[in-house]
């Protein structure tokens, strides 16, 4: 039996006092890809935020890595972020520095691991994701695909046993996305990463998903897994699964 690793009870959240996630209750469990769906602005990168404590939830509750957030004080909280990456959809790398450098920054800032071992990670960690040859590579020099690598190495510099993705695909060809998605794969069953990834693309969803979370109005309409939400006779998970099916 695996373990929730993530826990929410309850969790309502937004913006300025208007709540955009109501009555969140979920688990997310240890060693499973869980994906987050829902149409555009229903609420899955405020709900990420609210997970990784970016945002302070109106009510409920959140507990990760056996941690609750709510109360978490600076320290903990610090503590805790070393087991967390997250790729964030935009990437955001720094174009000025080196990837080398982009990758190693948590690591000088985290840790206290010296210099020459900190560069033996960062090439382990490049190498990992296909960009060995890039180390010296500015951002400005890389596709799209390899600035999505490049982030997910920096992501998963400290080894985190969690990693949340913000639509990681999105605006990758194909081929591109298809070959990330088999990274998202080999970091689980490598490292033993815990990976909830927010995805709109159904063959990506068809490659990784064990669980699937799929977020309407601002609640959850429905929580378990791929086969389970595929054969799902709720309209709005049937609307999802065909009519991606046939464009
Ligand atoms: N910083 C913000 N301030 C106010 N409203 C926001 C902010 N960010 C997002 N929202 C609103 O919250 C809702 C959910 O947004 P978001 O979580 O980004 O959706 P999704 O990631 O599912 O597309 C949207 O209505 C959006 O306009
Ligand atoms: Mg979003």
């Amino acid at each position: 039996m695996s373990k929730a690793i993530i826990t929410t009870k309850r969790l309502s959240a937004g913006y300025n006092g208007n709540y955009v996630l109501e009555d969140i209750s979920i688990e997310i469990f240890e060693h499973e890809i869980t994906v987050i769906l829902g149409v555009s602005g229903c609420g899955k990168t405020t709900l990420l935020k609210n997970l990784i404590g970016l945002m302070k939830p109106i009510r409920g509750y959140i507990e990760i890595l056996g941690r609750e957030m709510t109360n978490i004080e600076e320290d903990e909280y610090n503590k805790l972020m070393k087991n967390i990456g997250v790729l964030f959809q935009g990437g955001a790398l720094l174009n000025s520095i080196p990837l080398s450098h982009n990758v190693a920054i948590p690591l000088e800032q985290h840790t206290d691991i010296p210099p020459h071992l900190i560069d033996r990670i960062v090439r382990l960690k490049l190498s990992l994701v296909g960009l060995g040859h890039a180390y010296d590579y500015l951002p400005s020099q890389l596709s799209g695909g390899m600035r999505k690598r490049a982030a997910l190495a920096r992501a998963i510099a400290l080894d985190p046993a969690i990693l949340f993705a913000d639509e990681p695909t999105a605006g990758l060809d194909p081929v591109t996305a298809s070959s990330l998605d088999n990274l998202l794969l080999s970091l689980r069953e490598q490292l033993g990463m815990t990976l909830v990834i927010v995805t709109h693309e159904l063959s990506s969803i068809r490659r990784v998903a064990d669980k699937i979370i799929y977020l309407d109005k601002g609640r959850v309409l429905f929580s378990g897994k791929l086969q389970s939400a595929m054969d799902s006779d709720i309209p709005e998970l049937q609307n999802f699964f065909t009519a991606q099916n046939i464009t």
